[in-house]
C-alpha cells in the first residue's frame, strides 16, 4: 500500500466518537470520511463540526462504502461484536473501543474467525502506546534481566469523585448502569490490560464489589485481591470517597527488591525510585508522555491496516482483560 491517505468510517458519536474524530484531524495519514449514529441528533451535530465528513444511512451503508479502509466502533459493548463481523465481511481492518463485549461467546466466535481468515482488528486501550508500558515491560517482562529485581507485588488505587465521571456526563445512561458500564469495565480494564500484557492473565483470589441499593446503578466500590505470573495484585477503587477524595486518581505501584515503579495519571505520572529511596530520571518529560502515546496509537493503527507488525491488543489480549474484570464483577471470597 502506498504511503497514501487511509479512510476511516466512525459508527458511534458519542463521547469518545468525538474525541477520536479530533484527534484523527491531527494525523497526516487516518482521515474519518464517514459516520454514523444510531441517533440522527448526534450524526447532526458531529456534521455540523465537521462539515466535510459524509454521512452514512446505516451502519451496513457506512461499512459498504466505496474507498474505506477501517472502521472504528466508538458504541456502547453491545453492538461491538456484530458491527465487527459486519466489517470483517466487507474487508476492513476493524479499530474497537473496549471493553471488547460481555457477551463472551460472540467474542469466542469472532476470535476464531479472526485467527482461521487473518483479519486486522485491535481495541483501543491507550496504554498500550504508552511510555510507562514499555517501561513496565522493560522492567518486568518476559525475558528481561530485572535491573530492580524481582517483583514482589503491585497495588492499585482507583478513586472517581463521581461516576459517570463530569466529561462523560453527555453519554448514554448505560455508562452509569451495571449490565455494561461502571468503572471496572470502564477504567480497571486499563490496568488490567498492563497487568496482563506484562505478566500474565491474572486469577482472582477474592472480590468485593458494592452496589447502590437500586438494583441498576454500576458498582461504586470494589476491593480485590489477584495474582499474575505468581504477583499478587491488590485493587482498591471506590466512587464518592465520603470526602476523602477530592478528584478522580489512579495510581498503580510495582514494587521489586530493589525498586519501585509508581504510574499515576494513566501512566503520564512516573517515577522510578531505587529501594534507597532514590529517584532515577525518566528520559522523557512526564507531560510529554500522554501525548506521545496518543500519536503513537494512530500510528499502530495505520501499520495495523496495512497489515504491518503493531502493539494494538488483539481481540483475544482484549477478551482476557473483560474475562477478568467480568470475574472481579461476580465477586468472590
Ligand atoms: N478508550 C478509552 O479511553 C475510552 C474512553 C471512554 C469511552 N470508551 C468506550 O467507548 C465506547 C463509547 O463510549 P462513549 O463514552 O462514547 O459512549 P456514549 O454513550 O457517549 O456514545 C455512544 C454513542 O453510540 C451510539 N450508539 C449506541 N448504539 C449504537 C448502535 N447500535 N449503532 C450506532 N450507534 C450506536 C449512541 O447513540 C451514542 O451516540 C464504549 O465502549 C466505552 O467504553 C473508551
Amino acid at each position: 500500500m502506498s504511503e497514501g491517505q487511509l479512510n476511516i468510517g466512525v459508527i458511534g458519536l458519542g463521547v469518545m466518537g468525538q474525541r477520536m474524530l479530533a484527534r484523527l484531524a491531527t494525523h497526516p495519514r487516518l482521515r474519518a470520511t464517514t459516520v454514523w449514529d444510531a441517533q440522527p441528533a448526534a450524526i447532526a451535530a458531529t456534521l455540523q463540526a465537521y462539515p466535510e465528513l459524509r454521512a452514512a444511512d446505516s451502519a451496513e451503508a457506512l461499512i459498504a462504502s466505496p474507498g474505506l479502509h477501517s472502521l472504528y466502533i466508538a458504541t456502547p459493548p453491545a453492538p461491538h461484536m456484530a458491527l465487527s463481523e459486519l466489517a470483517f465481511d466487507a474487508g476492513l481492518a476493524v479499530f474497537c473501543e473496549k471493553p471488547l463485549t460481555v457477551a463472551f461467546d460472540a467474542a469466542r466466535a469472532c476470535i476464531a474467525r479472526i485467527e482461521a481468515q487473518g483479519q486486522r482488528a485491535a481495541v483501543n486501550f491507550a496504554l498500550a502506546s504508552s511510555k510507562g508500558l514499555a517501561l513496565l515491560q522493560s522492567q518486568f517482562g518476559k525475558g528481561t534481566e530485572r535491573p530492580l529485581g524481582d517483583l514482589q507485588s503491585i497495588e492499585l488505587e482507583l478513586a472517581f469523585a463521581a461516576w459517570p465521571r463530569p466529561w462523560q456526563a453527555a453519554a448514554g445512561a448505560w455508562l452509569g448502569e451495571r449490565i455494561e458500564g461502571g468503572f471496572s469495565r470502564e477504567v480497571l480494564s486499563h490496568f488490567i490490560f498492563a497487568l496482563q500484557r506484562v505478566l500474565a492473565p491474572a486469577q482472582v483470589h477474592s472480590s468485593r464489589v458494592q452496589y447502590p441499593a437500586d438494583g441498576i446503578s454500576a458498582e461504586i466500590g470494589l476491593q480485590a485481591e489477584l495474582q499474575a505470573a505468581g504477583v499478587p495484585l491488590s485493587i482498591r477503587g471506590s466512587v464518592g470517597g465520603a470526602g476523602e477524595v477530592p478528584a478522580d486518581l489512579n495510581r498503580m505501584r510495582w514494587q521489586a527488591a530493589a525498586g519501585q515503579i509508581q504510574l499515576q495519571e494513566w501512566f503520564s505520572q512516573i517515577e522510578v525510585r531505587t529501594a534507597a529511596g532514590h529517584l532515577l530520571p525518566q528520559e522523557v518529560s512526564n507531560g510529554d508522555l500522554r501525548l506521545n502515546g496518543q500519536r503513537d496509537q494512530l500510528d499502530q493503527w495505520v501499520a495495523l491496516i496495512e497489515g504491518r507488525p503493531h502493539g494494538l491488543p488483539g481481540y483475544a489480549e482484549a477478551l482476557a482483560v473483560q474475562e477478568t474484570i467480568e470475574a472481579l464483577l461476580q465477586g468472590r471470597g
